[in-house]
């Protein structure tokens, strides 16, 4: 693609890691090249016929251990739009219910000669363990509560394009840190590009020692608010605790939940994000998540552009015509 290419020359940057694992892994530059290989793919999708030669003759893979909606579809959508062939696997009806290993599994797809592998999983580290195993290229859309890399890829493009820069904005995170993946990839990218990140939900949801990664903790939410750019809410991951860690979701929507009243108490200009799903009335009440300050629909659709620099950048040069 001319314009990724334009967008690399611009950064001064190439891409040579194998794969796409966190933002932990990335340096503050890599980042930037993502999000400006993102920039130049944005306008593919707003053209009649959303489809550019990039990836032609690739084959990506979808290896979904968990459910998803917007991270399968829209990685979907990005191997498509560059001509990509594309395939769905969906663990529960494959030949893993069988007893077949997840590394056998990976053999046999590498025998077929894919050439990416997109991988959710539900354990931390097994995109980290398959991308040590194969040749192909893992990029990770989910491990567990550690990683989402494309997920605050995406917010930080959101950002980016909503304020003009990401150095020296406030971000407060709301919710469920204990649990989330996106909360520590966006805690790792904020941070390397210059953002001033407050950590804010119940005790219970916060990791010990979350501060050392960079982010400040704070238990008021009035706190958390009042002075960001950018507010970021979270669900609570019923799936991922042992426990119940709140006592009530009523109680947890009083103490953390965004309404209108605290929507009030925040800079007019705030940016209202989050991953999805919604739990509408629980962390987000309808007249934030659907009011003027919200960008959670722009996220979804630059997640299409950021998957598509990752598939792009992973993937290598593109091939010589034979
Ligand atoms: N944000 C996100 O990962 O959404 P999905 O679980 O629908 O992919």
């Amino acid at each position: 693609m001319a314009e990724a290419a334009v967008a690399r020359e611009a950064q001064g940057l190439q891409w040579t890691k194998k794969d796409l694992l966190g933002l932990e892994d990335l340096s503050a530059e890599e980042i930037r090249l993502v999000l400006a290989t993102a920039e130049s793919f944005r306008e593919i999708s707003l053209r009649p016929i959303k489809k550019v030669p990039a990836l032609r003759g690739k084959t990506v893979v979808n290896l979904f251990f968990e459910p998803s909606t917007r991270t399968r579809t829209s990685f979907e959508l990005a191997a498509k739009r560059l001509s990509a062939d594309m395939i769905n696997i969906t663990a529960s009806a494959s030949s893993l219910t069988k007893g077949e290993t997840i590394l056998d599994m990976v053999r046999n797809l590498e025998a077929l000669k894919v050439d990416v592998l997109i991988i959710r999983h539900a354990a931390a580290g097994v995109p980290h363990t398959i991308a040590r195993q194969t040749n192909a290229s893992v990029i990770n859309a989910g491990d567990g509560a550690h990683e989402h890399p494309t997920q605050a890829l995406l917010d930080l493009l959101t950002i980016q394009r909503q304020k003009g820069r990401i150095e020296g904005l406030k971000v407060s995170i709301i919710g469920d840190i204990a649990h989330s993946r996106v909360a520590r990839s966006d805690l790792w990218g904020l941070t390397k590009l210059g953002a001033c990140v407050t950590l804010c939900g119940p005790p219970t949801l916060m990791p010990s020692h979350i501060e050392d990664l960079g982010a400040r903790v704070t238990w008021d939410v009035a706190e958390a608010i009042t002075d960001a750019d950018v507010l970021m809410l979270l669900r609570i991951q019923h799936e991922r605790q042992e426990a119940a860690l709140v006592p009530s979701l009523r109680e947890y929507r009083l103490r953390y939940g965004l309404d209108e009243a605290r929507l009030r108490s925040a800079k007019p200009d705030v940016l209202v994000m989050h991953p999805g799903p919604i739990n509408r009335g629980v962390e987000l009440d309808s007249y934030v998540a659907d009011g003027p300050n919200s960008v959670i629909l722009d996220q979804v659709t630059n997640g299409v552009a950021v998957r598509m620099a990752a598939l792009f950048l992973v993937s290598g040069p593109p091939k010589v015509e034979e």
